[in-house]
């Protein structure tokens, strides 16, 4: 088990029971990091869906960050808010005294549509939350790293689209693959400060976001959802999707001491999917 006891997580997006950003605060708890968790909270009426990380469900992960054993506190966070983001970097100042581990773990994957019929605003709506959201964070958390002067690791949460295509989701794709580049970007000015920015790369993963997915493409190859999970299973060298806690693996794997010198990487968890 890599260990991080002492160290202090802040982790977006991750108000949501099931979600990979829970998984992420357990498993990094379970190393011994105290954990911020974050996510939109109460506070925005959020687009097309009710897909949000509600202030319940970001209490109820906190909780069971403690009740695992481990310290945590719900801070609400919208990451295309810069002086949200602040706040709550200043707000794990305060309650742990340090900011150690950022990761970057919210997203929209739920607005998929025909590249032809998707309008403007969906698609800058993804950017901003998958994207501008992402270099927000990064910037505020890493002044506190370097203020701090003892280094740091950010963790972007891409996925197998950060790689390659896929039809309908044209506005998610291209913000993965850009958080690939702003993930070397920062990896190249941030080392000389000890901070390590990586991203990781899963592949289909069943949270509430995949679930979504599923629906919306077993109905466009006329198959239901087990026969659509079946074919994308024989396609997997591993035969089998994603847990939430390969990547958080992963994500505690980025964070620890072993992987001090694995800077700028975009690592595949993707079960063989996704090779390159
Ligand atoms: N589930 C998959 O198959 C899969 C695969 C690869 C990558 N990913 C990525 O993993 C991450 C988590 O996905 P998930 O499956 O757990 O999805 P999820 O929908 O369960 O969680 C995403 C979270 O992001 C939050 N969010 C949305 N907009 C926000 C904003 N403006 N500010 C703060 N939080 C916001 C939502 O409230 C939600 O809690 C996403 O970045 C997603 O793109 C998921």
């Amino acid at each position: 088990m890599h260990r991080l006891d002492g160290k202090v997580a802040l982790v977006t997006g991750a108000g949501r029971s099931g979600g990979l950003g829970e998984a992420i605060c357990l498993r990094l708890a379970a190393a011994g990091a105290r954990i911020v968790v974050t996510d939109l909270g109460a506070g925005r009426a959020m687009m097309e869906t009710g897909h949000i990380g509600t202030t319940g469900e970001m209490e109820a992960v906190a909780g069971r960050v403690r009740a695992a054993g481990s310290e945590a506190i719900a801070v609400p966070l919208d990451v295309c808010d810069e002086a949200q983001a602040e706040a709550a970097v200043q707000r794990a100042v305060d309650a742990f005294g340090r900011l150690d581990i950022l990761v970057n773990n919210a997203g929209i994957g739920y607005l998929i549509s025909p590249l032809v019929e998707t309008p403007a605003e969906r698609w800058r709506t993804v950017l901003e939350v998958n994207l501008t959201g992402v270099f927000l964070c990064t910037k505020v958390a890493a002044q506190q790293m370097i203020r701090q002067g003892q280094g740091g690791r950010v963790v972007n949460i891409a996925s197998q689209a950060a790689k390659s295509g896929h039809r309908h989701m044209a506005a998610y794709t291209a913000s993965k693959h850009g958080m690939v580049g702003l993930t070397r970007s920062a990896a190249m000015e941030l080392g000389p400060h000890g901070i390590t920015v990586n991203a990781v790369c899963p592949n289909h993963v069943t949270t509430g976001l995949g679930a979504v997915q599923n629906e919306y493409f077993a109905k466009l190859n006329n198959q239901t959802v087990p026969e659509y999970l079946a074919t994308m299973r024989e396609r997997i060298p591993m035969r089998r999707v994603g847990l939430p806690a390969d990547t958080a693996g992963a994500v505690a794997f980025l964070c620890s001491d072993e992987a001090a010198y694995i800077t700028g990487e975009a690592m595949n968890v993707s079960g063989g999917v996704e090779m390159h």
